[in-house]
């Protein structure tokens, strides 16, 4: 067991280590930076179906649901289409959809949770196109799928995903730029730029890693918290949400993720000097906006840990640098969060890779 876990304490952490890897494995042979372009194998759908699309429906659960999110934000931004993301367990085919104008995009790690699967029957059943996005080679859902996408992430055991969530993200984003392509939608700066982006994300997220004795201290200061906020804006968003499901997940403390304009709106009730909350501010996060958040939870004595790019930091706070990487930095702060998380976990002598009453794959509905 020891050796599986390659000298880390638990599956988790390891797997969060293996970031750079899995996302390098993720781009291989995929893309071309310097034409802008991206090269998906082994995807059958006809390029007359996705010009003619009218929405793309994303179907997922738990960490799965919130990559979705993230690519759903850049596929409406690269791709100028429709996007939409559902929970699996609560999709329902709407009657005043086109089927034969529908793709719907189901995304799981493992390729088996019931939920997803059931709502891609359900799509398959009226006629819709689907397409799985998978870790998993051979899974019911590559099988089931009229197409499939690996994430090649390489098999991951904790049952609170990990590296999985920015592998997925990252072959939605090239699967985006290909429906950009195919549509004339394709702005080769934009793309050219993201690939860039593509090409340094491994070494960003290890300069996150390389910070993880930081990260540890910083951790067990906080792991007293009565609760923990996260907030970020628009691809910021999904990051929050995905940073509080880690943490309730592993760490079994309260824990809620929500777009940082949405405090005011009730959950600041709940902010005070025992709830520490964490900031995303970073390109493609309106950070100027979340700043202003920031202040109003520090001015009602709330502890603040921020993740900012390069000019959103401030010097009075606790925070981590990412690096500049355009649209993907909510990917390398959310590393910053599952850092978080695991020590935070740790600390209480959690089980981690086991967290109770959950399970790595649900494959009951
Ligand atoms: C379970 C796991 C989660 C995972 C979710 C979706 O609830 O505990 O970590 O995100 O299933 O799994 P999938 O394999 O479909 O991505």
């Amino acid at each position: 067991d020891a050796a599986e876990k390659g000298g880390y304490d638990h599956y988790m952490l390891k797997e969060i280590f293996e970031q750079p890897t899995a996302l390098r494995q993720a781009i291989a042979g995929r893309i071309d930076p310097i034409e802008g372009r991206v090269e998906l194998e082994g995807l059958s759908i006809p390029d007359g179906f996705l010009e003619g699309v009218d929405e793309i429906q994303f179907v997922a659960c738990g960490t799965s649901y919130h990559a979705c999110l993230y690519a759903k934000q850049l596929m409406e931004e690269f791709a100028d289409v429709r996007a939409t993301v559902e929970f699996a367990s609560e999709y329902a085919v709407g009657s005043g959809r086109n089927p034969e104008r529908t793709l719907v995009v189901g995304v799981s790690q493992s390729g088996e949770t019931a939920d997803t699967l059931r709502a891609l029957r359900m799509a398959s059943r009226v006629g819709i196109r689907t397409l799985g996005v998978t870790n998993t080679v051979g899974s019911t859902m590559a099988r089931e799928c009229d197409d499939a996408l690996y994430i090649r992430a390489g098999p991951e055991i904790g049952v609170a995903a990990t590296k999985t969530f920015a592998s997925q993200v990252i072959v939605l984003a090239m699967f985006a730029l290909t429906v950009a392509d195919v549509r004339g939608e394709l702005d080769p700066r934009a793309a050219r730029k993201l690939l860039e982006n593509l090409q340094d994300l491994p070494g960003a997220v290890q300069s996150v890693l390389d910070n993880n004795d930081a990260i540890e201290e910083v951790a067990d200061a906080y792991a007293g918290g009565e609760a923990f906020f996260f907030i970020g804006r628009r691809l910021g968003g999904p990051v929050a949400l995905e940073g509080a499901l880690k943490l309730k997940e592993i760490s079994y403390d309260h824990a809620e993720g929500f777009p940082a304009g949405e405090l005011k709106h009730g959950p600041l009730a709940l902010v005070t000097e025992e709830t520490p909350v964490l900031a995303i501010l970073t390109d493609g996060t309106r950070p100027d906006e979340t700043r202003n958040n920031v202040k109003e939870v520090q001015s009602r004595g709330a502890p603040v840990i921020t993740l900012a790019a390069e000019g959103y930091q401030s010097d009075d706070e606790v925070g981590f640098d990412v690096p500049d990487l355009g649209l993907l930095e909510p990917l390398v702060a959310n590393v910053y969060l599952q850092l978080f998380a695991y020590h935070v976990a740790d600390s209480k002598g959690r089980a981690i890779d086991r967290p109770r009453n959950l399970a790595k794959s649900v494959t009951v509905e």
